[in-house]
């Protein structure tokens, strides 16, 4: 039994397609069920629904043979023991650095006062500045981020953008470009060895797929 690991939301609904392709829908749609474990019509595969963030860890320990996690998840929860061959080109969004309109970022950063910086990535978020010599004082969100510098929690957020909506709504723009970002395949590596009969033909019809 091959198991996918997925999560609700625009990873399920931009993966669907890609796996139909591959010859491997759900028998029941698990967009509108409550169950997390569901039966597909490729013979001997699974999916299961887990949050976005749990997914690296369900494949590092096996629990998932294979998973679909954005580049900021495996940025920040890790990546040890997975083998990333496929980059699906969905989830497409860049993690910036993002402040209130007006707010004098280059300035900030040149005085070398201590930037208050909210995030959900805060691995990611000690990297970036560490790297720039920045001087900051993290706190970790778990969402809405936008709020922080409209509140004075923060100066500045580190967090996902797409369209821009997001911070145009609430008077932000964003400063600085961490990354660009999208989902990839990632694969349990012992798994990838031992049900490589299974797996290497799944991994082909979706890099087929990705490729149309
Ligand atoms: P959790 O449920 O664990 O809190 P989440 O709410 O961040 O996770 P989603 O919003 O479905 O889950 O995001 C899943 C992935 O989709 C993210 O890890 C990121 O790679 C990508 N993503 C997030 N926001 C956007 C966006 N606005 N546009 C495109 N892709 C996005
Ligand atoms: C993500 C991200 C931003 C928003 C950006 O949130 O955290 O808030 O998308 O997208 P935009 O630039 O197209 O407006 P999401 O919609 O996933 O909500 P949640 O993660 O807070 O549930």
């Amino acid at each position: 039994m091959i198991s996918i690991a997925l999560s609700k939301g625009r990873i399920l609904d931009e993966t669907l397609p890609l796996l139909k392709a591959a010859d491997v829908v759900a028998t029941t749609n698990p967009d509108t069920s409550r169950k997390l474990i569901f039966a597909t019509s490729r013979a001997g595969v699974r999916m299961i629904i887990v949050r976005a963030t749990d997914v690296p860890t369900y494949v590092q320990y096996g629990a998932a043979d294979l998973g679909v996690a954005g580049g900021d998840v495996l940025g920040e929860f890790g990546s040890e023991g997975l083998y990333q061959p496929l980059d699906l080109g969905i989830a497409r969004c860049r993690l910036v650095v993002a402040a209130r309109k007006g707010f004098d970022y280059e300035r900030a950063v040149r005085q070398g006062a201590r930037l208050r910086v909210a995030t959900k990535y805060l691995q990611t978020a000690r990297e970036h500045f560490a790297a720039k010599g920045v001087h900051v004082d993290l706190i970790k969100l778990y969402g809405s981020m936008e709020l922080a510098p409209l509140t004075g929690l923060a100066d500045v957020i580190v967090d996902l953008v797409s369209t821009g909506n997001t911070l145009k709504a609430n008077q932000l723009v964003a400063v600085e470009e961490i990354a660009q970002i999208s989902a990839r395949l990632i694969i349990n590596q012992a798994a990838y060895k031992l049900k490589r009969a299974a797996i290497q033909p799944l991994l082909d019809a979706l890099t087929k797929a990705v490729a149309k």
